[in-house]
């Protein structure tokens, strides 16, 4: 059996990003994520990404390379990277949590100011806010997930 993995990085969005980048960024994600069996999640929030990207190994560290090359943002660090028994995400190729009022709770819950600043997360505190951000995604039936 194929070894799965959960990556979950944090990066800083690029000045020039505008709402048209993200439309795209989902399109291609759910369109390259379901041909290689990648799942996870994407957060956007006070100028930063945090993404979980699920899936077959070398699929993942493909992904995640390719990621990395995207001008739309930058100073990529990976908080975690683990391997799993089962997948965590297996509802959406690419979820999109909004960052909304309630969700931003969430997010901030998890900072030490009041700005959501997820490169300072700790592996287990990533682990931890990602899987708060899928449960809460779950109740309400992953309605804010659409863009
Ligand atoms: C924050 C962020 C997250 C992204 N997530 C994904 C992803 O999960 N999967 C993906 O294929 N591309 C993702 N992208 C887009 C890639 O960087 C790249 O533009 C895209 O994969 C190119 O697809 P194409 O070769 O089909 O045009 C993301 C980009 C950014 C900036």
């Amino acid at each position: 059996m194929s070894i799965l993995i959960r990556l979950i990085y944090a990066s800083k969005v690029a000045s020039h990003f505008g709402p048209m980048d993200m439309h795209d960024i989902l399109a291609k994600s759910r369109r390259n994520n379901i041909s290689v069996g990648v799942g996870g999640l994407l957060v956007m929030s006070d100028g930063h990404f945090f993404q979980a990207l699920e899936g077959g190994r070398a699929a993942v560290h493909q992904t995640y390379g390719r990621i990395l090359r995207d001008p739309r943002h930058a100073d990529s660090v990976i908080l975690s990277c683990q391997e799993i028994g089962k997948r965590s995400f297996t509802d959406w190729s690419m979820g999109y949590a909004l960052s909304n009022e309630k969700n931003r709770k969430l997010f901030l819950s998890y900072s030490a100011e009041s700005r959501f600043l997820p490169l300072h997360l700790s592996a287990p505190m990533a682990e931890a806010l990602l899987q708060e951000i899928g449960d809460h995604a779950r109740q309400i039936g992953g309605a804010e997930l659409a863009v």
